[in-house]
């Protein structure tokens, strides 16, 4: 819940700018006030009034409207908030912002804030992925912005990808990730496996693979940011430990998995591991040793545990959520749709690791989120802010979940 929370809404000129409406009944409903700074570009898209009566509340618009200066000076409009969330960004707010630029109200309130500032794109995708943009962008972040979004999908200009802004939901769940000291996820216990595993052939050789635990350990922290008490099962990566975490150091597919199931009764599973298939049958006790003219010794394999569908088939000990990741590098989500009914789990991260992508022990990934309720593309996003969403959407199926229990 937001109660007490204020929020100053800067709506940009953007098409999206309609669900800004929604986004203030939905914060409002959660107990936030909410006030509104409308650009004149914004102005062309919703009116002032439908803010005005949303929020209840006046709307800024004029940086040099005597009344607003006398009322409301714009360093004033910009401390009285706890956060600053700007829905829809265009790009040129974007670029205004990463300017410094205070040439109207809603971005000299920007350069103002000493608050923290949430941004949710929406543009036309080649605007989004223009390099003027993706520096824009990159500058903020830098700066401490916080983004969500923007999605993929069928746009307004009849062109289909990245650029849409996040839905309503979304916002309002990444704005209390933000703000809610109460973390939506306290009270929940979290697994996240992550890393390479090593299957050893010896002492001194082992069997393994590129990944790096990026991707599995920025998860484990975002669970935690968002309160949950996180056990992050980790094979060998050379990534610090996340803050706040517990960590469980293995080697192997069968260490991970005894510690996965020594971790206790588990809320959300998310398994992030790129756990090895096979291991080596009978391993060497002692280092094997080359034979002058004898053939390279012949490599028996045999299965390794399948971590993720022991998890999301262990009956009244299931976690309520499990979450896998697909790596493919074709027929992705076609692989994941199918990925998920076989491991018996409810939401399959699937992501693309093709070389050319730079996936595996990259920075950034570009992941498609198959659920029961279909299938929903992510644009490309550094690994953190995957992690971010997806620890978002976590949180808001719990609260979802809690919603529909209240309800029977
Ligand atoms: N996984 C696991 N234990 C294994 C293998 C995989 O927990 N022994 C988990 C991974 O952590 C990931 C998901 O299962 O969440 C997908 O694994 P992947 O290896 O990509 O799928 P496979 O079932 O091995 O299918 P394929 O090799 O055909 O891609």
């Amino acid at each position: 819940m937001l109660h007490g929370k204020r929020i100053l809404l800067i709506v940009a000129g953007g098409i999206a700018a309609f669900k800004s409406l929604e986004l203030i009944r939905r914060l409002r409903e959660r107990g936030a006030s909410v006030r509104c700074v409308l650009t004149d570009a914004g102005a062309k898209f919703v009116t002032p009034l439908s803010l005005q009566a949303l929020s209840e509340d006046k709307v800024y618009g004029d940086m040099f409207s005597l009344t607003d200066e006398s009322e409301m000076g714009h360093i004033q409009l910009s401390r009285d908030a706890d956060l600053l969330v700007v829905a829809p960004a265009t790009a040129n707010i974007l670029a205004r912002m990463a300017g410094g630029l205070a040439d109207d109200l809603a971005a000299t309130v920007l350069l103002a804030t000493d608050k923290p500032v949430l941004a949710a794109p929406a543009m036309n995708v080649r605007m989004w992925t223009h390099a003027a943009t993706v520096a824009n962008v990159e500058t903020l972040k830098k700066r401490g912005v916080t983004f969500i979004g923007p999605n993929d999908g069928a746009m307004a200009c009849n062109e289909h990808g990245p650029g849409r802004m996040s839905e309503p939901e979304e916002i309002v769940a990444a704005i209390e990730a933000m703000l809610v000291r109460e973390r939506p996820l306290k009270g929940k216990r979290a697994l996240v496996t992550s890393g390479p595993t090593r299957e050893a052939l010896d002492p001194v050789r082992y069997i393994s693979n590129h990944s790096s635990g990026k991707q599995g350990h920025a998860i484990a922290a975002a669970l935690a940011e968002l309160g949950a008490e996180v056990t992050l099962v980790s094979g060998p990566v050379s990534v610090p430990d996340p803050r706040g975490v517990k960590v469980a150091r293995v080697e192997s597919a069968d260490q991970m998995l005894a510690a996965c199931l020594a971790a206790g009764s588990i809320d959300v599973a998310v398994c992030a591991a790129a756990v090895a298939d096979w291991k080596a049958a009978n391993p060497a006790a002692g280092k094997i040793k080359k034979k002058a003219g004898a053939a390279p010794p012949a490599l028996e394999l045999a299965p390794n545990p399948d971590i993720l569908a022991t998890l999301a088939k262990r009956g009244p000990k299931r976690p309520a959520l499990v979450v896998g990741f697909a790596a493919e590098t074709d027929n992705l989500v076609a692989n994941a749709v199918d990925k998920r009914t076989r491991k018996g789990c409810d939401w399959i991260v699937a992501n693309d690791v093709s070389p050319a992508t730079g996936t595996f022990g990259g920075d950034r990934n570009t992941v498609h989120l198959v659920t029961s309720r279909g299938v929903e593309s992510w644009p490309p996003l550094g690994k953190t802010d995957v992690a971010t969403r997806l620890a978002a959407r976590v949180a808001l199926h719990f609260a979802e979940a809690g919603k529909a229990a209240a309800a029977e």
